[in-house]
């Protein structure tokens, strides 16, 4: 009996614009490795807020060229090795971050960007590590240099980075604020942290006495831009740090108000605002900084491959749980691109690439040990 063969498949985004923009795209060969590449088999790639701003063309810091395959990071196992490839053998599992690329059944990759991810860990619990943790791991401890007891503040606390964030202050004993809309309160208390709505009567009452009674934070991650960014830095104690990261209130308020994306007003001002940040951020001592993983990543490769390293270390330690709240299999994408839009996820969404066409079970948020069970049956080791 002939195997059926074995075909990549990978989302495609053909024409900048809204979620309609992705389809499914199948290829009967393989992409092949050349001098000093693996390919590798996909068993979790991200679904997630920036895969968002790719798709609207909204992601300045890229160049992005159509077609373009969506898909900002992936876990996989190495099934083919180009030449000259020696650090790596058939089987070994590794992570990367992409940027675009990884929302596919195959990749390929250059061997010497991959990071080894430990067999014991869970591929859908290991991939919110390589974008989200990091992110929260190295504005943390490498932008802000947070320390055991600093209190911190986070604005878009119930987002990927977020929760990301506010599990690692759980894991490392540093006090923590979170923001985010008021039916986020049990997901951020959940994690230990003091819960604050931005969509309240008076949202900067409370935040305003926290910041009193607390003498300032001297730690602010800042992945939402609500506040004005003076707010935002009056906030620090002194010596403080603030680290901006990302620009998910602007694209909310617009989604609450009927609109598909903000406005060009909008646009100029988060625009400017980014550029403000960037200018603060050079003046000697500068108390705030924008923190982008790509670019850190370009001037300090060895700290990607320390932090996601101890990143996994610390889940095989079952020091940190990644929240997830749903696996989407590659035919799904377009209702995962959805719900991120409409800010109807709790921490992160995950793609398996492996899941039958057609769907995959709901799994609630919270009920990970369910998923996790069953993506061991198909990936299993
Ligand atoms: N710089 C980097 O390297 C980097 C890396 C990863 C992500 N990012 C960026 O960081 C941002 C967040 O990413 P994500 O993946 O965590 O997005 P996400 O999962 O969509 O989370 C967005 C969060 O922002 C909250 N939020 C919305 N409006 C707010 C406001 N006015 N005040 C406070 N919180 C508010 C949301 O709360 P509700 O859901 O309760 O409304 C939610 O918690 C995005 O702009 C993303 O592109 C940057």
């Amino acid at each position: 009996m002939r195997l059926p063969a074995v075909m990549l498949r990978r989302l495609e985004i053909g024409a900048f614009g809204g979620p309609e923009q992705i389809r499914l795209v199948e290829e009967a060969r393989l992409p092949q490795p050349g001098e000093g590449e693996v390919r590798i088999r996909v068993e979790a790639s991200s679904l997630v807020f920036t895969d968002m701003l790719i798709r609207r063309n909204l992601y300045p810091v890229l160049k992005l060229r159509l077609p373009l395959t969506p898909g900002y990071d992936f876990v996989g196992r190495i099934e083919a090795l180009g030449s000259g490839v020696s650090r790596w053998r058939v089987g070994d599992r590794v992570a990367d971050l992409t940027q675009i690329g990884g929302n596919a059944t195959h990749l390929v990759r250059t061997a010497a960007s991959l990071v080894a991810v430990p067999q014991g860990v869970n591929a859908i619990q290991a991939e919110p590590l390589i974008l989200s943790y990091m992110t929260a791991w190295q504005a943390l401890f490498r932008e802000a240099k947070a320390q055991p007891g600093d209190q911190v503040l986070i604005y878009g606390a119930s987002g990927a980075v977020g929760l990301a964030a506010l599990d690692l202050c759980r894991a490392f004993g540093l006090p923590a604020v979170g923001v985010a809309s008021a039916r986020r309160e049990p997901v951020v208390e959940g994690l230990g942290a003091t819960f604050v709505a931005y969509d309240t009567a008076d949202p900067a009452g409370p935040l305003d006495r926290l910041t009193r009674d607390l003498g300032g934070f001297k730690v602010i991650l800042d992945a939402a831009r609500g506040e004005t960014l003076s707010s935002v830095m009056a906030r620090l104690a002194p010596g403080g740090r603030l680290v901006a990261l990302g620009f998910s209130a602007p694209f909310r308020t617009a989604y609450k108000a009927g609109g598909e994306q903000p406005g060009l007003l909008a646009r100029l001002r988060f625009g400017y605002d980014f550029l403000r940040i960037k200018w603060l951020s050079h003046r000697p001592n500068a108390a705030v900084s924008f923190y982008d993983i790509a670019s850190c990543r370009r001037q300090h490769p060895q700290w990607f491959q320390e932090d996601l390293s101890s990143l996994f270390n610390l889940l095989e330690a079952g020091r940190i749980t990644p929240r997830i709240q749903r696996v989407f299999g590659l035919g799904d994408a377009v209702e995962a691109h959805r719900l991120i839009e409409a800010g109807q996820v709790e921490g992160r969404l995950v793609l398996d690439p492996g899941l039958p066409i057609g769907g995959d079970p709901y799994v609630s948020p919270g009920d990970n040990a369910a998923k996790t069970t069953l993506h061991q049956q198909r990936h299993p080791g």
